[in-house]
């Protein structure tokens, strides 16, 4: 398929001594993506092109077009969302929900490490599995440096130490010289297709998400597209990568699959709410969702020894949200959406903080 397309490739028999076949790419375009986006950045021609760093858009308004952040709105004529998860702007409410179907958060893990120079041939790996596994491995001076990723899981319906816990261990069995530096997470976000959406929603507002980990390429095809856009050039993208498209071929099971979490997980939520934990043995720095006085609250207990109630209900569709250990973090199952321990948001799609509730009382 791959030399039908005109795309050089070639068999070989056992992929780093793992027995398995698989295909080289050769003549890759290898590049560093700050180096990238730094350089993206001081090319920008001035006369009011500005970027903000450290700032949250709150919420994108239609008359007249604008974002707010904080107290401050910045107008212009268009709007291009690149935000991982959308958040709502001109759409609709239900529009936006509707959308949001479209959209699987997972999370996705990852470490690097050192390893003696030249065991392994310098380049990108990726196997085909679910999930899978990929590797990178780059020259340094005297050491090579690897990283490796992979475990994703839906986000908050797994545990999330565990699954980082099991990343470093098979990459120490499979290299027991590898010295782990760093590792840690991250959140892709999966579309049913395959495919990112890339495109405008509305006359003044494009949207760019989807990208499955796949984002050095497709954020660079969506810049490109988002610049014709505006500048009124039909791009010869835009029907394959339409936000209204039909979803491509073996897609459909795969929106059904994604999508059958959220009816479960309601009503499982709905049927557990008389039951609930205590704060018995929540130790600092932990979360835990309890059941008090008849409501969900997700407490977190602070370094002091003080415990932070907010409610345990996601502000996107009200599942209930679950302790991250790991980063300490409220994850909701549904969605995909975080919040800090204090409840503010973190990620979407949910725009609204959890709302904190009054302090929970300890003890018998
Ligand atoms: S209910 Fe949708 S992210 Fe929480």
């Amino acid at each position: 398929m791959a030399s039908a397309h005109g795309i050089e490739c070639s068999l070989r028999e056992d992929v780093l001594g793992s027995g398995v076949p698989g295909l080289a790419f050769p003549n890759q375009a290898l590049f560093h993506p700050r180096r990238y986006l730094a350089t993206l950045v001081s090319r920008l021609e001035g006369n009011g092109s500005y970027v903000f760093e450290q700032t949250d858009a709150h919420e994108i308004s239609q008359d007249p077009v604008g974002v707010r952040v904080g107290k401050h709105v910045v107008s212009c004529r268009d709007i291009i969302v690149a935000t991982h998860t959308p958040i709502t702007g001109l759409a609709s409410t239900w529009g936006a929900a509707l959308f949001q179907t479209k959209l699987s958060l997972y999370t996705s893990y990852a470490l690097s490490a050192r390893i003696p120079a030249g065991l392994i041939v310098g380049g990108l790996y990726w196997d085909t599995g679910d999930p899978y596994s990929y590797l990178r491995v780059e020259r340094k001076n005297g050491y090579d440096l690897a990283v490796f990723g992979g475990k994703d899981h839906k986000t908050g319906q797994a545990d999330e130490r565990d699954s980082l816990n099991r990343l470093c261990a098979e990459f120490s069995d499979w290299i027991p010289k590898a010295r782990i530096e760093y590792c840690w997470s991250g959140q892709v976000v999966e579309t049913s297709d395959g495919l990112p959406y890339l495109g405008a929603v509305d006359d003044h507002q494009f949207i760019a998400t989807g990208f499955a980990g796949n984002g050095m390429t497709f954020g660079t095809l969506g810049g490109m597209m988002a610049a014709e856009w505006v500048a009124g050039i039909k791009s010869p993208w835009v029907d394959a990568f339409s936000p209204a498209r039909k979803i491509h071929r073996g897609g459909t099971w795969d929106y059904l699959k994604e999508n059958k979490d959220y009816p479960f997980l309601l009503v499982k939520d709905w049927l557990m709410r008389g039951r609930g934990e205590t704060l018995e043995d929540l130790h600092p720095g932990q979360g835990r969702v309890i059941s008090y006085r008849g409501k969900k609250v997700a407490a977190y207990r602070q370094p002091s020894g003080d415990v932070l109630p907010c409610s345990a209900v996601c502000t996107h569709l009200k599942c209930t949200v679950k302790w991250n250990d790991l980063e300490r973090t409220w994850d909701c199952p549904c969605h995909g959406s975080r919040f800090r321990p204090s409840g503010e948001v973190l990620t979407g799609p949910a725009e609204e903080p959890l709302p904190s509730v009054r302090p929970v009382e300890e003890g018998p």
